[in-house]
């Protein structure tokens, strides 16, 4: 009792004071569980672990009761105390300096979802992948480093260490992504395995389920408390204010008899990303697997029959297009060109008064461009960049342009910008799989897809709030490994037309 009361203090402390004096307080404390994994021989017995699970677990339902997010849940942060005292087996989380708020003091409520792909921050090696993906940290994002802590510790080594250079970060992220928790967890307790796939599927939202997360480490743990290698207090309160102390659970079975929906697990898989959106009827035409030289054949006779080119897309080198009776441009031009982009005949359409309307790149790193008039744009500006260009289109945003079309050509990103493009906000959702719980956050606040692209890594989607809303605002995706043709036909009976569509990363 007494020991959970210095916690408690010590967390209020340092909430409701300066960092200073959290470090002040640090030089009252003992070693750090990094330094005691160090001097362990860099590895540390189940039981050890599974201590500093739930008591870690419980330190971290009270930062997160009120109202915080620690940010930077590490080896190096916890803290025992004092050597030779009664607290030398105590457990302590330091450095609120990421600290940030998942919950409103005013309003009581959620913060926000957002996501700013270039706002990494955290500790590269424990960071969670939503972190390293610029969201807004959420009490998900401890755990998740709870767990690479966890791991780290008893293992010695985690899988993505080692990376240096200007892209460790993205590195990091995808090696993170694409380690299975079976995988991470193959010399670990089991409990240690459903702790990391409960945590890694959570919800930006969910409230975490504190009790019966420490209730999976407790058959790693001796009876007697006095004995623990660290101590428990905190956790043995948690499960008695629950007053239930039970023994393993079985994590695939959920309150609601519903199985839970994994977010992050599931097969790589490279796929067609299709939108549709409702539209008056109207003719609308698809064709795919298009080789250069039949382009121009499907192009002309689509503009013979009143239609122009309102999406183009490509897969293995082969060109995917899409023609309307509805695009609104007066004229169109497009050009197949061995570069990524083709910046002289651009600038030249330009100067004519042509404006970007949609992008392709292939692999081997051709493009096709297509330029129309009568679009609404008023200003237009592009870039070609290795990885996605997030700083440039958030200083773009600034200066009243937004993204309105976009592509990738192997793993290069090309981004075209417009001022006038008729939007009143705009995000991005950036991800290795298919950012779903992100859309539909999105969707649920009024932004639409407006523009997708994928490489062998990472799907991005650019959804906007359109300034005249159309009077139906139904959209649908589909995830496809073929070309969708039979549902694009099942769509248009609904009144729903292919708006973007790309190829790429995703996961099913
Ligand atoms: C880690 O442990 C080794 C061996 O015990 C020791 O030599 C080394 O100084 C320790 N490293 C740090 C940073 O404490
Ligand atoms: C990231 O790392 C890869 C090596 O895996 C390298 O080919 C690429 O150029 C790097 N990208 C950037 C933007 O540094
Ligand atoms: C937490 O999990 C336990 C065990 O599965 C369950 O009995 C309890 O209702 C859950 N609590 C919440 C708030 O969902
Ligand atoms: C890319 O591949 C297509 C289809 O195989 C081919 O026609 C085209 O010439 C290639 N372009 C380059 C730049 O290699």
């Amino acid at each position: 009792m007494i020991h959970s009361s210095v916690s408690y203090l010590f967390i209020s402390l340092c909430i409701g004071l300066t960092f200073f004096i959290c470090s002040k307080v640090m030089d009252m404390l003992g070693p750090s569980l990094w330094d005691v994994w160090n001097s362990s021989g860099q590895a540390m017995s189940s039981e050890m672990v599974a201590c500093i699970a739930v008591e870690s677990l419980s330190i971290l339902e009270k930062m997160h009761s009120r109202g915080y997010v620690h940010g930077d849940v590490k080896p190096e942060n916890f803290l025992l105390g004092q050597p030779s005292t009664p607290q030398e087996k105590k457990l302590f989380l330091v450095d609120l300096g990421l600290a940030t708020k998942w919950r409103d003091s005013a309003n009581g409520q959620h913060v926000e979802y957002d996501q700013r792909p270039d706002m990494f921050r955290g500790t590269v090696r424990y960071a969670s992948v939503h972190a390293h993906l610029g969201r807004t940290a959420s009490r998900r994002d401890d755990l998740e480093s709870l767990a690479y802590t966890l791991i780290f510790l008893h293992r010695g080594r985690l899988p993505w260490q080692g990376y240096q250079g200007d892209n460790k970060s993205f590195l990091v992220c995808k090696k993170k992504m694409a380690t299975s928790p079976e995988m991470l967890c193959c010399f670990c307790p089991t409990p240690l395995k459903q702790f990391l796939e409960i945590v890694v599927n959570m919800k930006f939202d969910e409230e975490p389920n504190y009790s019966k997360l420490i209730s999976l480490f407790e058959g790693l743990i001796g009876p007697n408390p006095a004995i623990r290698p660290i101590n428990t207090d905190g956790a043995q309160k948690i499960i008695y204010q629950v007053g239930q102390k039970r023994g393993r659970l079985n994590v695939e079975e959920e309150e609601d008899g519903q199985p839970k929906k994994k977010v992050r697990l599931g097969i790589p898989a490279t796929q067609w990303i299709s939108v549709y959106n409702a539209r008056l009827p109207m003719k609308q035409r698809y064709h795919y697997n298009v080789a250069d030289g039949r382009l121009a054949q499907h192009v002309d006779r689509g503009n013979a029959d009143g239609l122009l080119i309102s999406c183009v897309a490509s897969c293995s080198n082969l060109w995917a297009l899409i023609m309307d009776a509805g695009t609104g441009f007066t004229h169109q031009v497009y050009e197949l060109s061995p570069f990524f982009l083709h910046k002289e005949w651009i600038m030249e359409q330009w100067e004519r008064n042509f404006y970007i309307s949609s992008i392709a790149g292939a692999n081997n790193g051709s493009s096709l461009v297509v330029m129309s008039k009568g679009t609404q744009y008023t200003q237009q500006s592009y870039k070609v960049s290795d990885s996605f260009p997030f700083k440039w289109i958030n200083k773009k945003w600034r200066e009243g342009f937004h993204v309105t079309s976009m592509a990738t050509a192997g793993s290069r990103w090309g981004v075209v910008m417009s001022r006038n493009a008729g939007f009143s906000d705009q995000v991005v959702e950036l991800d290795f799989l298919y950012p779903s719980e992100g859309i539909h956050r999105r969707w649920d606040s009024g932004y639409r897809i407006t523009s997708t692209a994928a490489t062998w890594d990472q799907s991005a989607l650019i959804l906007s709030v359109p300034k005249r809303k159309p009077g139906d605002e139904t959209q649908e995706t589909l995830r496809t490994s073929q070309f969708p043709s039979t549902h694009v036909k099942e769509k248009w009976a609904k009144n729903l037309y292919l708006a973007c569509v790309c190829y790429g990363r995703t996961v099913s």
